[in-house]
């Protein structure tokens, strides 16, 4: 059998914590230079899946793709080769905090790579300028307000240049003016350097902003996927809940959330 050719592919992935089954069978495709937005409630699994492609987690049956790669089945050694060429931005920028933000962005070039002191210098100003945080190269994280503290996240990584980035709740706790500017952002250095991504969010605006295909992740499986204009018009009543953000529908009906909001 030939290796798949896509960017990322999930096949049949069931993920269980204990008792709880988290993904029961998410099967999806990832090709080269999409922007893939993944959609669903608080709970449901979308960091799981940020983390089965990185590999951080072992999913409880299926298989996770990367290019030729099967992530599941790599040593420790390969993996992380591998997971080099991904990019990870967090929800919370992660940025260490002991680190001014220059460190932080030369960690990864200076732990992973063999590049001369000067050319780690040249591209960490190079990372810099494409979020447009030249000036803040000698700040402390705690200087930072949190449209910078993504930016930065962001330039770090860019730095080892991977071919894929995976975004968890890129605009969480921003305003709506920064939000709109970090997904200009992600639009633009994503188009410029060809880089697919993966964009886990709740933000609906920033949803249909970004995305070039939606998928929406409910009770374990993925009840939609398609491209925003379809994914508008979906005639799941789920996504429809979701789109409208509607109190009545499907979602809150016998979960805990029913219960706890009354
Ligand atoms: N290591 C773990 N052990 C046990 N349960 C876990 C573990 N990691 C995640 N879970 C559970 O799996 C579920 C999905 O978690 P996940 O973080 O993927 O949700 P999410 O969709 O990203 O939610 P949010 O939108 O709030 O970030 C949650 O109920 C969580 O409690
Ligand atoms: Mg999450």
């Amino acid at each position: 059998m030939s290796a798949p050719v896509h960017m990322v592919e999930l096949r049949e992935v069931v993920m269980q914590f204990e008792e709880r089954k988290i993904l029961d069978g998410v099967s999806l495709i990832v090709e080269p230079q999409e922007r893939l937005v993944i959609m669903g409630q608080s709970g449901s699994g979308k960091s799981t899946i940020l983390r089965l492609i990185l590999g951080i987690r072992q999913p409880t049956s299926g298989n996770i793709f990367f290019k030729q790669f099967e992530i599941t089945r790599l040593s420790r050694r390969k993996l992380q080769q591998v997971r080099r060429q991904i990019g990870m931005v967090h929800q919370y920028s992660a940025l260490l905090s002991s680190l001014n933000v220059r460190d932080n962005i030369a960690l990864p070039l200076e732990e992973l790579t063999d590049k001369s002191p000067d050319e780690i210098e040249k591209i960490v100003d190079q990372k810099l300028e494409i979020v447009g945080m030249t000036e803040a190269k000698n700040l402390m994280p705690s200087e930072l307000s949190g449209g910078m503290k993504k930016r930065v996240s962001l330039a770090r990584a860019l730095t080892l240049d991977p071919e894929l980035i995976l975004f968890d709740e890129p605009i969480a706790g921003l305003d709506p003016v920064i939000a709109s500017v970090i997904d200009e952002l992600i639009i633009r250095l994503t188009e410029e350097s060809k880089i697919t991504s993966i964009i886990v969010t709740h933000e609906m605006e920033s949803a249909f902003r970004i995305a070039t295909r939606m998928a929406m992740l409910y009770r374990g499986e993925i009840i939609e996927d398609a491209p925003p204009d379809q994914f508008r018009q979906s005639q799941n009543p789920v996504v429809a809940q979701f789109l409208s953000g509607s109190t009545e529908g499907p979602i809150l009906e016998g979960s805990q959330d029913a219960i706890a909001t009354k």
